[in-house]
């Protein structure tokens, strides 16, 4: 059997650190609030910490505005902070990943300062450059992914530049082989300080396409979005074979890539030995109830087959090639229990549902901080209200289609990335423990129930279910090895599958619907006995609202 690598064996705790713990009462979450609970992190059972950025920024996207790669934000501290926390965190066996920021940099970055002055200056081609169309408007009708055009006109020059994501994340040109190599650099920086490895972002983006056309225009606003033009470009894998080469290869590191625009298809090329990273964060069970134009007031209705399909379409791409991912949460996402359940779910149960498949499909779980408590969306009265600036934008898109602010802020609520990043909830005491100033962003009202404190005291908490999921992935070696296969595919209620190795086989069983629901395995599955189960008893054959179960199998040879 394959030896599995460390980060095959562990799972991942994603940090976004202005929302995690603040240790010196500004409001704002810290590098040394992240060392000070480090042994929380230990004793859920991760190994790596997937760190969100912490460098010198704009701060108008929270860190992925990046103005110095080398340095820093200070209101997260110092470069001091950053080398305790991957020095203490080592103490723990825990590896920090950083999220290398490479598509884009902040409008304050150097490069850009220099990039702007003048059409001859050193740095112009660092950046991508492109004249008014005739009329004075911009080169194409591309909307950026947070909203408004992907060009912004720089008066100096008199022409404008290209940015996928908001203004002041200007997209850096990956064709220039001097652009290249300091963006390797600053990788190899992080590495002689010590990282386990790195998530690398957007990075799809990296290579535009040869010839700048318009788009069908998809949205109010008479623009299309620039994913359709920019995304996954051919050509761009000979730019990350180059990074792969330079970095990673040789390394005992690992690299998880955002790689939006991906299909299965292609896995092989992006993962695995020959492909470049070790993993690939893709969102087709994530993305089930939006359209590729990503436009919040449109989201389509979906069923549970569908996300059934795209988990095992995914665990069967990365049987051969590469290696799962596992994640329902991250910053940019709302949160998991009202992203697949409706308003009236039981929350603590769903949260179980979706924590037992997290932890038990063959991959490496992300667990996004909070994830662990059941942490909720929270719903804010006005859109003045949000920081994040997508929400801005998806605010105004839907405005312009005519509805109403009650309507367009209704969606936001829901998809709002602010849901993810409300501070993190570790006691019933004032601002739920995360800080002694004033939360940068409010504290979700029900941190009084839902809080590390609590739940670590009660024992059937959705925290301790965590832990006892991971342990059950120590103890189990199917839960690691195991093949998997999909059990009553057709099912709208429940979700079920198996981890097989000759020697053990593990059946997942989880009810999605709130309607107790009666089943029947294949009759050469023989159960020996229940491992997990979220209700206190486990009647044969039926599974009652929200219910999920985790049962040793008889025998080896099942299906
Ligand atoms: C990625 C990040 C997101 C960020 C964007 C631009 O999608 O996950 O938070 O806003 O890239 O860097
Ligand atoms: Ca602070």
């Amino acid at each position: 059997m394959d030896k599995l690598k460390w980060w095959q064996k562990t799972m991942v705790y994603q940090i976004y650190p202005k929302s995690f713990y603040d240790s010196n009462g500004d409001g704002i979450g810290d590098l040394t609030g992240i060392t000070q609970k480090l042994s929380y992190i230990h004793n859920l059972g991760a190994g790596a910490i997937w760190l969100t950025p912490m460098y010198s920024s704009s701060m108008i996207d929270n860190g992925y505005d990046v103005s110095d790669y080398r340095n820093i934000a200070p209101e997260y501290g110092t470069m001091a902070d950053m080398e305790a926390l991957i020095h203490e965190a080592k103490k723990y066996d825990i590896r920090i990943l950083l999220d290398l920021v490479f598509n884009h940099t902040s409008d304050e970055h150097v490069w850009f300062q220099e990039s702007r002055k003048s059409l001859e200056n050193d740095k112009r081609d660092w950046y991508i450059w492109r004249d008014a169309k005739p009329d004075g408007s911009p080169p194409t009708n591309w909307r950026g992914i947070f909203g408004g055009s992907a060009w912004t006109l720089d008066e100096c020059t008199g022409q404008y530049y290209l940015h996928t994501f908001a203004a002041k994340q200007p997209d850096l040109n990956w064709e220039n082989v001097k652009v290249r190599q300091a963006m390797y650099d600053i990788a190899e920086f992080w590495l002689d300080k010590g990282v386990g490895g790195f998530r690398i972002d957007a990075i799809t983006y990296i290579k535009k396409p040869a010839v700048y056309d318009d788009l069908p225009i998809d949205g109010p606003d008479r623009m299309g979005n620039v994913h359709q033009a920019t995304a996954n470009q051919s050509g761009i894998l000979d730019f990350l074979q180059e990074f792969k080469q330079a970095v990673f290869t040789g390394k005992d590191i690992v690299t998880v890539a955002e790689a939006n625009g991906v299909k299965a298809e292609e896995l092989k090329y992006w993962v695995g030995e020959t492909g470049i990273f070790d993993m690939l964060f893709e969102f087709s069970h994530i993305s089930l109830d939006m359209e590729e134009s990503s436009l919040w007031y449109q989201p389509i209705p979906w069923k549970l087959t569908q996300l059934k399909r795209a988990l095992s379409e995914s665990q069967r791409a990365t049987s051969n090639n590469g290696w799962y991912p596992a994640f329902f949460e991250n910053h940019d996402q709302p949160r998991s229990i009202n992203h697949f359940f409706p308003e009236a779910v039981d929350a603590e149960l769903a949260a179980k549902v979706l924590a037992t498949v997290l932890l038990t499909l063959k991959g490496t779980p992300f667990i996004y901080e909070g994830q662990e408590l059941g942490m909720t969306n929270t719903a804010w009265p006005s859109i003045q209200c949000y920081d994040d600036i997508s929400s801005h934008g998806q605010y105004q898109l839907a405005r312009q289609a005519g509805l109403s602010d009650q309507e367009a802020l209704r969606f936001i609520q829901k998809y709002s990335r602010d849901n993810a990043r409300t501070p993190m909830q570790w006691n019933n005491q004032k601002n739920a423990g995360f800080t002694t100033g004033k939360p940068w962003l409010p504290v979700n009202e029900n941190y009084r129930n839902i809080n590390v404190a609590c739940e670590q005291m009660k024992e059937n908490s959705v925290f301790n279910y965590y832990k006892k999921l991971a342990e059950l992935r120590k103890n189990y070696e199917a839960l690691l090895q195991g093949r998997y296969q999909e059990l009553l595919k057709s099912n709208e209620s429940i979700y079920a599958y198996l981890r097989i190795l000759p020697e053990q086989t593990i059946l997942i069983i989880c009810n999605f619907s709130d309607k107790q629901t009666a089943y029947e395995l294949p009759r050469e599955l023989i159960i020996n006995k229940l491992l997990m189960g979220t209700y206190a008893d486990a009647p044969e054959n039926r599974l009652r609202s929200y219910e999920a179960r985790i049962y040793l199998c008889e025998g080896s040879n099942v299906l």
